[in-house]
């Protein structure tokens, strides 16, 4: 496995790789991201990755300095996984000082949901990702469903920029008690986790309403947010809503009625940490 630092080092490296998958991350990485590995195995002989906690995708406040950075049992992840490319760049690599701003913006996708609670979160992570694109060249690059938002985007962004890039999307992988899997995970302390687990257990709540027959997303959006609110033996520890959100999964407009494929999402606090999740459900 080679390990690039340097745009240049990454360049060169790639030259000989031919037909690249390729997974960008943030590190702390989990079984998710490893499966995005192995769905990246399976569609090219060469699978690149890049580890980069991208500081212009997080807003005032967020948690950038404290995002974990686990550098060495990442790498060991990537080795295991049989990773042939590691691009692990420092901030100013990727933004030298002077650079002059630059912003990738598609206002449909990004002013809803998460791009609502974060401005300007979406335009960091398109440039990142362009960047990304444009440096290692992949021919195929792998994001997961647990992001829903942030693939719908990319997918965008691919198709109207021209990048030859296939994007394929991956299955959000969940802990044996539902909880979608995240980097931020390891911030949650166990009663907190404990806690977090209302979110999945929303979902699928909402996901078996549907299944019994409930059309209305009123309804199903109330249901979620009493589930998430409702503490049980938890009620020291806090919980927020961003978001519970029923909306169409290709344009992120909100639905009154279940009547075809509906992306239900939550974004919530869970003490200092913020998580998301999803399902998309089918009447
Ligand atoms: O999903 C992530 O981890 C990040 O948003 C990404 C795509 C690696 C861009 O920094």
């Amino acid at each position: 496995m080679t390990v690039c630092k340097t745009i240049q080092e990454c360049r060169e490296a790639r030259e000989s790789l031919g037909k690249i998958a390729f997974v960008p991350t943030m590190g702390a990485l989990h079984a998710g991201h490893v499966s995005l590995m192995q769905v990246a195995r399976q569609r090219a002989p060469r699978v690149a990755v890049s580890i980069f906690v991208n500081p212009t995708q997080f807003g005032p406040g967020e948690d950038l300095t404290r995002y974990p950075r686990p550098v060495e049992q990442d790498l060991a992840t990537c080795r295991d996984a049989g990773v042939d490319l590691v691009f692990s760049p420092d901030p100013a690599e990727m933004y030298p000082l002077g650079s002059p701003e630059i912003a990738i913006d598609l206002p449909q996708f990004t002013t809803v949901l998460e791009g609502r609670h974060r401005p300007g979160h979406f335009k960091g992570v398109c440039q990142i990702v362009a960047k990304l694109f444009n440096i290692v060249q992949p021919q195929v690059a792998c994001f997961g469903q647990k992001d829903y938002q942030q693939l719908a985007i990319i997918q965008a962004m691919v198709k109207a920029l021209d990048f030859p890039i296939t994007i394929i999307p991956s299955p959000t992988i969940r802990e044996p008690d539902g909880l979608a899997m995240s980097s931020r995970n390891r911030f949650l302390a166990p009663d907190e986790r404990k806690r977090a687990l209302s979110i999945s257990r929303a979902l699928f709540l909402a996901r078996d309403e549907v299944a019994k027959g409930i059309r209305q997303t009123n309804r199903l959006i109330a249901l979620m947010q009493q589930r998430i609110l409702a503490p049980g033996q938890l009620g020291h520890i806090p919980v927020y809503i961003d978001y519970v959100a029923a909306v169409d999964p290709a344009t992120f407009k909100p639905k009154e009625h279940v009547d075809g494929p509906i992306l239900l999402a939550i974004a919530t606090r869970v003490g200092n940490t913020r998580l998301i999740d999803n399902v998309v459900v089918e009447p």
